[in-house]
């Protein structure tokens, strides 16, 4: 693995030439007072060096003589150690993340700037984290003032992401294999939780029972809030308070997906409780189930980002247009979005280290084209509220639909053929999943 490592930071070092890069872990993130979540390193950070500590600062400076890859850690300090946890230290980063130098954070004002100062320029994204932009802004203004002096130096800062997540959005074998073990155990996660589902059992053992798969098979989690959301909950986008008994007739729709060594799954499902769906249920289901399989036969390489949804929305508009739920001309329904209070989310996302992750849609204008190794979720739904308000000009929404939200997401990979459903052994099929 730390030749892949090393592999990413040659692209990227590749691609900013005389630049220097500079990247700083993610912070802690407060759960109650003094307590703290668990550590979880920032995805850029990650992806350039494997490593999972806070109070971090990785350097890339292609152009430096001798130090092309430079890591500021925590030292190590026993003391300390006892109460927050192991920490790798400034000897051992370095042999075994394979840095060239490695210096105590604290030694950062004193050390960054040598690696900064032959730079054209500095890459850093700014505004993400503020103390840490004074920081980078305080360096570039000190060798913007020596620039006329010594006629090198940085004269602009540089935002790395697109370069770098465009590395990102590409997935090596390495990454694959990581996403196909998230997805694996998320499905066998999924399939407990709809065997396990019966009505009188409350939202919240559903989610213990896949939660507790995801950490027995050795997932860091929940790759994000579970949401297990039955009834009208379903209509809730991100409900997560699960906290609801389930009844028979109602449907139970689950979306949740594990973390496994930093790479995410992110799968929904949504089955009837009791084993049966009512014709309503059904005949909805049978709508979105078929608006993701044609969106999903859209994920080809070469075929434009924005088509994966533009399919779903058809064939969800042709559904409910059928059923009397939309009336008029399809073209101005799609158009002009009347179709929202049914479906107001987009179709999809990128996944990898972050579940929503990083990587473009669309340039501009210009349709961004799949390729492989990409990965993606594909994920329409109908979500019906009690309340829904249809927008004007369109007819009321019989009670019978009311209070029924579906779903089905799955995760797929572009391959150089077309594509592969990462997480296809979950069933969708109303046959399947009727008892
Ligand atoms: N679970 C978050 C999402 O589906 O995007
Ligand atoms: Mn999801
Ligand atoms: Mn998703």
């Amino acid at each position: 693995m730390q030749q892949e490592y090393a592999q990413r930071r040659e692209q990227l070092m590749a691609r900013i030439g005389k630049g220097t890069a500079v990247f700083r872990s993610a912070p802690m993130a407060v759960m109650h007072n003094d307590v703290e979540y668990n550590f979880r390193q920032d995805s850029d950070f990650f992806y350039l060096t494997g490593f999972n500590e806070p109070q971090a600062v990785v350097v890339l400076a292609p152009h430096h003589e001798e130090h092309k890859f430079v890591l500021f850690v925590q030292p190590k300090d026993p003391e300390r150690e006892t109460w927050t946890g192991y920490r790798v230290g400034v000897e051992a980063a370095k042999e075994r993340f394979g840095a060239d130098e490695v210096y105590p954070i604290a030694e950062l004002d004193e050390k960054l700037p040598q690696y900064l100062e032959k730079a054209d320029r500095i890459y850093y994204q700014l505004g993400r984290d503020r103390p840490f932009n004074d920081t980078i802004l305080k360096h570039w203004q000190r060798l913007m003032r020596s620039y006329p002096k010594r006629g090198t130096g940085p004269t602009a800062i540089e935002d790395p992401a697109p370069t770098l997540h465009s590395l990102r959005q590409i997935k090596s074998p390495a990454e694959l294999e990581l996403m196909r073990t998230a997805a694996a155990i998320s499905v066998d996660a999924h399939n407990r939780a709809r065997e396990f589902t019966q009505p009188g059992r409350y939202e919240y053992e559903v989610q213990a029972e896949m939660e507790h798969t995801f950490r027995l098979r050795g997932g860091m989690g929940p790759a994000y809030p579970s949401i297990v959301a039955s009834g009208a909950n379903a209509c809730v986008l991100h409900y997560t308070e699960n906290e609801r008994q389930m009844q028979d007739g109602e449907l139970l729709l689950i979306d949740a997906g594990c973390a496994y060594d930093y790479y995410n799954a992110d799968i929904t499902r949504t089955f009837p409780v009791g084993g049966k769906f009512t014709p309503e249920q059904k005949t909805l289901y049978e709508i979105v189930l078929k608006a993701q399989l044609e969106a999903i036969a859209q994920v080809h390489p070469g075929n434009p980002y924005g088509q994966i949804h533009d399919t779903a929305v058809r064939v969800i508009v042709e559904g409910l247009m059928e059923l009397g739920l939309l009336q008029g001309d399809i073209e101005e329904i799609i158009k002009e979005e009347k179709y929202k209070p049914f479906y107001m989310h987009r179709t999809g996302h990128w996944l990898g280290l972050d579940v929503h992750d990083v990587g473009v849609y669309q340039h501009g204008e210009t349709p961004h084209n799949l390729e492989p190794g990409q990965v993606l979720t594909v994920e329409p739904g109908i979500y019906i509220a009690p309340d829904i308000k249809p927008v004007e000009g369109q007819p009321e929404v019989d009670p019978r639909w009311r209070g029924i939200g579906i779903r089905i997401e799955d995760d797929v990979l572009v391959t150089s053929a077309g594509h592969e459903v990462l997480t296809a052994g979950v069933p969708k099929a109303i046959e399947e999943i009727e008892r």
